[in-house]
């Protein structure tokens, strides 16, 4: 699990360093798609393949995202780059229309260019990688024994939106603090928080843990390097963060989010944050 982390310099894999939500230390986390995947590296048909990961619930990964694709990428890049590694895309004849292992539409495709072909036979997909993490969908047959990845999506139970809970939603200036709802006293159960940090032009946010305890499994405070929840993550932070811990935004903007799931609550956190030049 770990060398991944370490070789891997996206942030799509940064919170394996605090916990895995999926089956077994085997499987990746991502926590940009809130998705498990399990690479092996045994070749097997598309067949064989998909019972090995319905052994675990799970199905060959269903690609309905850029997010997911990169994770996917980024598996094949560091496991074994050379070979196609099987997803969960098939259909059932040449003539007919692809469709996902798991019922869900097609709606997002990356075919390499020329793809899908019509070879006979060639209904089943899987990615190869052509340059670094570039590569694209090749369909090939289906008995054909290649490496796969295994896929749980929806990881973790993510709580409904309650923004009335919530303390103000902008910060601007020089320097403040953020908190929890009802800081220091508990937060409540169901909060989904965001706090938006905006700095003069030119500067950075760094922000600093005063105090943070959230419950271990569920509460979140994630930190993103933007004004977007799809601005790349700094960290995602749950349990208990040391005082003092600190990030910094690379631009002006510094977006948090914080949820809380429907049971059990802690005291949150106090946070501050300061413009600074580099
Ligand atoms: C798969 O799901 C079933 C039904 O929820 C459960 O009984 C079983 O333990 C699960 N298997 C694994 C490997 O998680
Ligand atoms: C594609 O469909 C899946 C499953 O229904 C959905 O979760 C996903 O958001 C959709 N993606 C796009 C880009 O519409
Ligand atoms: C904290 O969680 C408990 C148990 O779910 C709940 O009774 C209590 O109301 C929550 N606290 C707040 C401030 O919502
Ligand atoms: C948050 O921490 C800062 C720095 O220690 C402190 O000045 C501030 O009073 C704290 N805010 C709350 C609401 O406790």
């Amino acid at each position: 699990m770990l060398k991944l982390i370490l070789l891997s310099t996206a942030l799509f894999f940064s919170a394996f360093a605090q916990d895995n939500p999926c089956p077994t230390t085997q499987w990746k986390y991502d926590e940009t798609s809130n998705s498990c995947f399990l690479p092996s590296k045994h070749h097997s048909t598309f067949t064989d393949a998909t019972t090995y990961c319905s052994g675990f619930n799970s199905t060959l990964v269903v690609i309905h995202s850029q997010q997911i694709e990169t994770a996917v990428n980024t598996i094949v890049y560091y496991e074994d780059s050379r070979s196609v590694w099987w997803i969960g895309l098939q259909r059932s004849s040449p003539q007919g229309s692809f469709t996902w292992v798991d019922g869900t539409p097609l709606n997002y495709t990356d075919w390499q260019s020329g793809q899908p072909s019509n070879t006979l036979g060639a209904n089943c997909v899987g990615v190869f990688l052509k340059s670094g993490l570039t590569g694209g969908w090749q369909n090939v047959p289906c008995v054909q024994q290649q490496p796969f990845i295994c896929f749980i999506p929806n990881a973790v139970t993510l709580p409904t939106s309650n923004p009335k809970l919530c303390p103000p939603g902008t910060y601007q200036g020089p320097s403040g603090s953020i908190q929890s709802p009802n800081y220091p006293a508990n937060y409540p159960n169901n909060a989904d928080c965001y706090y938006l940090i905006t700095v003069a032009a030119g500067y950075k946010v760094s922000i600093t843990i005063v105090s943070f305890r959230t419950e271990y499994c569920c509460d979140w405070a994630y930190i993103h390097d933007g004004n977007a929840e799809s601005s790349p993550y700094l960290a995602s932070l749950r349990g208990v963060v040391p005082a003092g811990t600190s990030y910094k935004s690379t631009g002006q903007f510094m977006l948090v989010h914080f949820t809380s799931d429907e049971s059990t609550n802690d005291t949150g956190f106090n946070m501050t944050y300061t413009a600074v030049a580099n």
